[in-house]
């Protein structure tokens, strides 16, 4: 069936506002996929990677528990375009073009992303699309590509030519609104995704250009990033739903820059984290950090985008991100995301700290959260304090470990940084 193309007018469920959404039939529920700039950066944006990849998804399941997009990121470009102005592969890292990677992809049964820029280059020194704007929209089309990560270095700004503007000009809804409307008039499924790492409030317009927006600056991939980005996502639950969500960016582990010849000096100054996308296995956080990293991730709704090499990843990984019940929250045909509440007795959130109450509305039940953010605890919820349940008794299960119960509350003693995720219908 193909995608109505129309930007739609439908009530928000949320407020009585109506809210205009992008409706490219596309992204009903988060993305879930790969994305190669954590792999390898520059090195990693090739057709060998983006194979061994999908090869990976079929082979370890990943395909099978709803893995779909592998997304190819910054340097995939040559560094000049073409006479006629259209972008050109690098013929080094795709010899047999973009299109026959795109159909080799798809064989498999899988979806190929390419990353861009809004303004004059890529964060990593690339041809930018400002300018090109339709030129690389149809170019995207012709090849069949599937998703679109949009980044937003070199944009327009008031202080010459910045590569993460401190002082932009003018808002940058305007240039990621022009490449929506050329990548709609294409006539081709293409999911649209934000990376203009959370300015403008994107998460209040997100909704009516693209399929997801970037909520935050960069994550550096240590449980501090953890604390701020899930703690900064609580406030905005309310703008996610079926077609557009947050984004809360990669799940664990910036690379070490030395391994990033496009990053270069710059690495550390914050500038690329920015485009940096989710990832576990790259060894910076604790096991229970990576499940409650997972777990936020996978509530909240975000996009998970995995960023680490796929053909590699220990089993103990694997079986965290192929939880089945975990992805089945993330996509829930709702789509909406948890957020905090808080229980009768207790305090309410603090900006920046990491609420330990999650809660939200599924399909078919209501997820909790629950968040050992300070040290090792016993933590404990009356269902009766739960939006949406109230009193009365309801089944339960708990998600990593599998265990059951019902009644009117359920208490999990976790060790630090650790996590809880409950999915509670009623009896
Ligand atoms: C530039 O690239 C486009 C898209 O691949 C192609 O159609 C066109 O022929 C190329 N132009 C030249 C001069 O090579």
């Amino acid at each position: 069936m193909h995608p109505s193309y129309v930007v739609a007018v439908l009530a928000g469920t949320v407020s009585a506002t109506a809210i205009r959404r992008l409706d490219n039939g596309l992204g009903k529920t988060p993305a879930l996929g790969w994305n190669s700039w954590n792999q390898g950066g520059c090195d990693a944006a090739s057709a060998s990677v983006a194979l061994a990849t999908a090869k990976a998804f079929v082979d370890r399941g990943l395909k099978d528990v709803g893995y779909t997009y592998v997304n190819i990121d910054d340097c995939w470009s040559a560094k000049s375009r073409n006479s006629s102005g259209y972008l050109v592969p690098d013929s080094s890292k795709f010899p047999k073009g973009m299109k026959e990677l795109a159909d080799q992809i798809h064989d498999l049964g899988l979806k190929l992303g390419l990353y861009g820029d809004a303004g004059t280059l890529t964060c990593g020194g690339y041809p930018g699309s400002q300018g090109y704007e339709q030129k690389d929209a149809q170019l995207l089309a012709s090849w069949g590509i599937d998703y679109w990560k949009y980044d937003n270095c070199y944009t327009p700004c008031n202080s010459g030519t910045e590569q993460t503007c401190s002082s932009p000009a003018g808002t940058s809804q305007t240039w990621y609104v022009k490449m929506r409307d050329y990548l709609l008039s294409t006539n081709h499924p293409i999911l649209y995704s934000l990376c203009n790492w959370g300015r403008d409030d994107v998460w209040t317009w997100g909704a009516s250009v693209g399929n997801s927006w970037r909520m935050s600056i960069d994550n550096w991939g240590a449980w501090a990033d953890v604390v701020r980005i899930a703690s900064a996502a609580g406030p905005i639950a309310q703008y996610a739903g079926p077609g557009a969500f947050n984004d809360l960016d990669m799940m664990v582990g910036s690379p070490n820059s030395s391994i990033h010849p496009c990053i270069g000096h710059v690495a550390h100054s914050g500038l690329y984290d920015d485009i940096l996308v989710q990832i576990i296995g790259n060894g910076k956080l604790t096991n229970a950090e990576e499940r409650t990293h997972f777990g936020l991730w996978a509530i909240t709704k975000s996009p998970i985008l995995m960023g680490t090499d796929m053909t590699t990843l220990s089993t103990t990984r694997l079986n965290l991100i192929k939880n089945k019940g975990i992805l089945a929250i993330n996509q829930d045909p709702l789509g909406n995301a948890a957020t905090t509440f808080t229980p009768s007795g207790k305090s309410p959130p603090v900006s920046g700290q990491l609420y330990r109450y999650w809660a939200g509305k599924l399909s078919d039940g209501v997820v909790i959260g629950l968040v050992a953010s300070d040290g090792a605890e016993t933590l404990s919820v009356n269902f009766a304090d739960v939006p949406d349940l109230g009193s009365g008794a309801y089944n339960w299960i708990e998600l990593f470990t599998g265990s059951t119960g019902s009644g009117t509350s359920v208490a999990a003693s976790l060790d630090s940084h650790d996590m809880a995720i409950y999915k509670v219908t009623r009896t």
